[in-house]
């Protein structure tokens, strides 16, 4: 965890900005797969890691937003734990680890949630995920399961983003060396595949580079010969050459801190003259949006330029026909690139979604709800200090292709004709981590290969 005295920092805003009442944090508790006691690998919920670092399950902390009191709870092991898993920390020492001097047990917690319930004093409390943390609300503030996103509290959701959008130098460093290993990742696998492997051989050499830093993966690795399925979790297929493998893989620190990065190379040495030219459009795109990144700039602004810059790429290659801009304008460029460009990232891969991306990426506006921009998580006017990812891709999906063609949309401005003969082609990505500066911009990590003759001569190291 970071020195005591940065959690102190955050909490004593966090108090500052919330006017009223109790703030009531719930960490998470263990998640079982297949039995109580066969867990999945604990992840401590990342507001409970960013304001008391402590990533023990089962704890629980309330900040009087009045009095500035702070008290961690949680239940010491008795013998009979300590005996599976060794002697733990106590929770007060806990509690003081992180500049809380003051601790009790989930009794104690109860029993202060109640008094304020008599006394009418407002409890704030954050949108719970996980069904564990909906019933601890339903049972200790007796709010049902059903309703809980809908009583959360929108004042503390706000001072918490206000706060974890803006990366300190310290989270930055945490971030870099998530973003380093996660180039580790990529580049394991572009050094690793070959024809004939399946793509379950190549996730596994991708996640052990992750697991061997005693962190984790920041998310469900993508690792795919059919990269047109947006968050593909299929890994039984057998890797062909003339095929493009698309992978989507990061890297979580043990402090919680996440790297995301996509990259898309040949199955065999090198792409196909149809591949190469749909992935340097793709590539155009990403280095277009790059460009374009500095404090003031609106990031659906670059959104839209980096679909312009794939359909002007599309219509080179004749898949799109008319006025580019037009076809933006109405949404044709979703035929390829139906989703965002990129999202905030820190202690969660897609940061806070939890949250609410309106709150979190847009500034309090609501999304769109058009096909392509609903998926946009990021919209707002970038600000020093915010990390984010950029990932345009260019996608054939045969079953929108399909279902657009029968219905002769956007019909102006796509040439189904060309595009049909590409119904099988797949996806491609490339996806970088950066942070917003003064100025402009900082890559994040060590440089990715992506061009196609840096991407080509890395894949010749498999076939050394
Ligand atoms: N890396 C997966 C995603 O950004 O959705
Ligand atoms: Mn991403």
């Amino acid at each position: 965890m970071f020195s005591k005295d940065i959690y102190i920092k955050r909490r004593q805003k966090l108090i500052n900005d919330v006017d009223k009442g109790l703030i009531l944090f719930l960490g998470n508790s263990e998640s079982s797969m297949n039995f109580l006691h066969n867990t999945y690998k604990h992840r401590q919920d990342s507001s409970f890691l960013y304001f008391f670092g402590l990533d023990r399950h089962d704890l629980s902390a309330i900040i009087d937003a009045e009095t500035g009191e702070v008290v961690v709870y949680g239940n010491d092991y008795s013998i009979d734990d300590i005996v599976w898993t060794g002697r733990q920390t106590s929770i007060a020492d806990k509690a003081k680890s992180c500049g809380v001097d003051k601790s009790g047990t989930v009794d104690n917690l109860k029993s202060v949630l109640k008094e304020a319930q008599i006394k009418g004093r407002k409890i704030h409390f954050l949108p719970a995920y996980r069904d564990s943390n909906r019933i601890k609300i339903f049972e200790y503030l007796g709010i049902e399961p059903s309703n809980n996103e809908a009583e959360a509290s929108v004042e503390l959701i706000k001072a918490i983003v206000e706060q974890r959008n803006y990366k300190s130098n310290d989270e930055v460093l945490e971030i870099t060396k998530a973003c380093n290993t996660t180039v580790e990742m990529h580049l394991a696998a572009m050094r690793f595949a070959k024809p004939g492997m399946t793509e379950a051989q190549i996730a596994a050499e991708v996640e052990k580079v992750a697991l061997a830093e005693n962190g984790n993966i920041s998310f469900a690795t993508i690792a795919t010969i059919n990269g047109q399925t947006l968050h593909n979790h299929y890994h039984g297929n057998i890797i062909k050459e003339g095929q493009m493998f698309l992978l989507d893989a990061g890297a979580e620190t043990p402090m919680g801190y996440a790297g995301d990065m996509s990259s898309t190379f040949p199955v065999g040495k090198s792409f196909t003259s149809e591949q190469r030219d749909i992935y340097q459009v793709a590539l155009n795109s990403h280095e277009k949006s790059i460009s374009m990144l500095k404090p003031g700039v609106s990031f659906k602004e670059i959104y839209f330029e980096s679909a312009r810059e794939i359909m002007r790429g599309m219509k080179d290659l004749g898949f799109v026909k008319g006025n580019v801009d037009d076809a933006v304008q109405a949404g044709a460029h979703g035929m390829f690139f139906p989703c965002g460009l990129g999202h905030m990232m820190g202690l969660d891969v897609h940061d806070m979604e939890d949250l609410g991306e309106q709150y979190v990426g847009y500034n309090n506006e609501e999304k769109s709800k058009e096909f392509g921009l609903k998926s946009l998580r990021l919209g707002r006017d970038l600000e020093p200090g915010f990390v984010l990812t950029i990932e345009p891709g260019i996608y054939f999906i045969p079953e929108l292709i399909d279902m657009w063609k029968a219905d002769n949309k956007y019909s102006d401005f796509l040439n189904y004709d060309k595009i049909e003969k590409f119904r099988n082609f797949g996806g491609i990505r490339n996806e970088e981590d950066f942070l917003i500066t003064e100025n402009g911009y900082q890559l994040l990590g060590k440089e990715l290969p992506k061009t196609i003759v840096d991407v080509e001569s890395e894949r010749l190291k498999a076939f050394e």
